[in-house]
C-alpha cells in the first residue's frame, strides 16, 4: 500500500481509494504509479469479484491530473504521463471483474477519465464532473476523447469537451454519464448493496459478460459476434454454468462457486 492509494478487500469486494486529500486526490506521477501497482495487486493477489474505485475526501473523487506537475512538462515527459494514464485506464477497463466508480465529489479531467473506464458509475448528489482540459490549453489525454462519446454520445461529448463544462450529478445523469445518483451519505451503502449482489454472481459469467461488452468498442459486429460465441460456449465448461442451469430446472436458488 502506498501513502496515496489504499486497498482493502473483504468477501470478494476490493476497494481502491485514491487518498491525497490535500490536493483533492489529484494524480501526480507517484500516485498514478501507485494506482497502476494497486490495480495489479487487486487483479493478481486478491480474489476480486468486484472492484470499487473511490476518493478519500469529503469533496473529491479525483480532481484530475496534477496541474502543478503538468505546468512544467516537456513533450517527452507529457508522452510518458499519457502512457501511464492510459495503462491505468486500460487496467480498469480490462479488470477481470466489474468495476464501480463511486464518485463521491469532484471528478475532473483525469478523474472523469478513471470513472469513464469503469463499468458502472454511481454519483453522490454532490458530484461535479467534467473533461475540463481545454480550459488548461490541452485535451483529455487518458482516454476521455475516446470513451466519453461512447458513453454519452458524440454531440454531448463535444459539448462537454469544447466548453470544458463542469456539470452537476443531475446533469451527469441526464447525459448518461452516470448510471445513478444517491444522497451523499448513502453512497457507501448503495455501492455496498451493488457489490454484495455482484460478488455473489457467477464470476466467470460476469467476467465473460464484461469482456464481450468491451468488444463492442473494439471490433466490428461480425468479429464481436464471433467473440461472443466463443465466450458463451466456453462457459459451458464451468461448474457455475451447470449449477445455474440445473438450479433453475430444480426450482431452487443456485449456489455459485
Ligand atoms: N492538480 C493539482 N492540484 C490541485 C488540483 C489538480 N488537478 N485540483 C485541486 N488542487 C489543489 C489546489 O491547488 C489546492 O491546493 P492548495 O491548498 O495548496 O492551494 C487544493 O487542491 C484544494 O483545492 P482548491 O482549489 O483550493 O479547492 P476548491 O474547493 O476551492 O476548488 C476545485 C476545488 C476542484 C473546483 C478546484 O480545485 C479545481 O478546479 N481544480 C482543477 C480541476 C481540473 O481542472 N482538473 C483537471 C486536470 S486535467
Amino acid at each position: 500500500m502506498s501513502d496515496t492509494v489504499e486497498i482493502e478487500a473483504s468477501e470478494g469486494v476490493t476497494t481502491i481509494t485514491v487518498s491525497r486529500p490535500d490536493r483533492l486526490n489529484a494524480l501526480n506521477t507517484a500516485t498514478l504509479q501507485a494506482l497502476e501497482e494497486t490495480l495489479r495487486e487487486a487483479r493478481d493477489e486478491y480474489e476480486s469479484r468486484v472492484l470499487v474505485l473511490t476518493g478519500a475526501s469529503e469533496d473529491a473523487f479525483v480532481a484530475g491530473a496534477d496541474i502543478e506537475y503538468m505546468s512544467q512538462l516537456s513533450v517527452e515527459e507529457a508522452q510518458e504521463y499519457a502512457e501511464l494514464g492510459h495503462r491505468v485506464t486500460d487496467a480498469i477497463e480490462r479488470f477481470p471483474a466489474p468495476v464501480i466508480a463511486a464518485i463521491n465529489g469532484y471528478a475532473f479531467g483525469g478523474g472523469c477519465e478513471l470513472a469513464l473506464a469503469a463499468d458502472l458509475r454511481v454519483a453522490s448528489e454532490r458530484a461535479v464532473i467534467g473533461q475540463t482540459e481545454v480550459g488548461l490549453g490541452i485535451v483529455p489525454g487518458w482516454g476521455g476523447t475516446q470513451r466519453l462519446s461512447r458513453i454519452v454520445g458524440d454531440e454531448q461529448a463535444r459539448r462537454l469537451v469544447f466548453f470544458a463544462e463542469r456539470i452537476d450529478a443531475q446533469d451527469a445523469h441526464a447525459y448518461g454519464l452516470v448510471g445513478e445518483i444517491v444522497a451523499h451519505d448513502e453512497l457507501d451503502d448503495r455501492v455496498g448493496t451493488m457489490t454484495g449482489e455482484l460478488a455473489e454472481k457467477p464470476k466467470f459469467a460476469l467476467r465473460s459478460a464484461k469482456e464481450a461488452l468491451n468488444q463492442v468498442h473494439e471490433s466490428h459486429l461480425t468479429a464481436g459476434l464471433r467473440y461472443e460465441r466463443r465466450l458463451w460456449s466456453g462457459l459451458f465448461g464451468t461448474d457455475d454454468q451447470r449449477e445455474g442451469t440445473i438450479a433453475f430446472v430444480e426450482d431452487r436458488e443456485p449456489d455459485f462457486e
